[in-house]
């Protein structure tokens, strides 16, 4: 039976002050029926990670270079995160698509070498404002899919997670249909790449203004199997309502 997946992204925020979080979410939900992963920026993976030993909470990083190491000034690696006690890498945000011009081919890359380290790679993708009012967000979604999944992904080594620019950071969220459109895109194109089986047991995660207030809600449409979420990550007392709202479905 596919676990369900509550994800954190903490994104450049957080700093030895908020590890207290960390400490709090390991302890608040010592059985979950659900999985969670915190993403704290890459400087507090280490302590996050040590936090959480002997806790059901994994800790993950936001990005990872695609060579294992060499001349990369300021990169990290996947076998270095995993190293550091990640358990999973965030790729192809939409912000780093934006701020660090990543492609499909990148993100693809990144993902390869995160299978490599043995991380799960939670793969992004969404429409900007623009595509959705052009009708041209399930074409988007698909190219995207189709370029940035790479070959050797499987239900346990991959994550995908839909998250519309629009909706990142703003407080808007798609209509439940407008979701369900998009995974129920998703998870037919994994079947046509990976077939039925594996493209059932992929957690599709749905990310973009995800609160307490409307977690039930997002996790009660067809084909969301968790989500990864940002703001409301940072304090235990927002995260833990949303990963109690996602136990309530599994
Ligand atoms: P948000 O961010 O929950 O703050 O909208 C989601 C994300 O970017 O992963």
């Amino acid at each position: 039976m596919k676990r369900k997946l509550v994800a954190g992204n903490w994104k450049m925020h957080g700093t030895n002050a908020d590890l207290a979080e960390v400490a709090a979410l390991a302890r608040a939900h010592p059985d979950p029926r659900v999985d969670i992963l915190l993403c704290p920026p890459a400087t507090l993976v280490v302590q996050a990670a040590a936090l959480a030993a002997d806790s059901p909470l994994a800790i993950g990083a936001q990005d990872c270079h695609p060579a294992a190491s060499g001349a990369h000034t300021g990169d990290i690696s996947a076998p270095m995160l995993a190293d550091a006690g990640a358990r999973a890498v965030i790729l192809g945000h939409s912000e780093r698509r934006e701020n660090h011009h990543e492609s499909n081919d990148l993100v693809a890359d990144k993902a390869r070498a995160a299978q490599r380290a043995g991380l799960i790679a939670v793969i992004c993708l969404g429409e900007t404002l623009a595509e959705r009012e052009a009708a041209q967000t399930l074409e988007v979604i698909a190219a995207d899919l189709r370029a940035s999944l790479p070959e050797g992904a499987t239900a346990a080594n991959t994550v995908i997670a839909y998250e519309p620019v629009w909706a990142i950071g703003t407080g808007l969220t798609p209509t439940a249909a407008q979701i369900a459109e998009v995974h129920g895109l998703i998870r037919s194109l994994l079947a046509e790449r990976l077939g039925e089986g594996e493209a059932a047991g992929l957690r599709l995660l749905y990310g973009g203004s995800v609160k307490p207030a409307n977690a039930a809600d997002i996790f009660a449409i067809a084909d969301v199997d968790g989500a990864l979420v940002g703001g409301a990550s940072l304090k235990a007392e927002d995260f833990s309502p949303i990963i109690k709202a996602l136990e309530a479905t599994a």
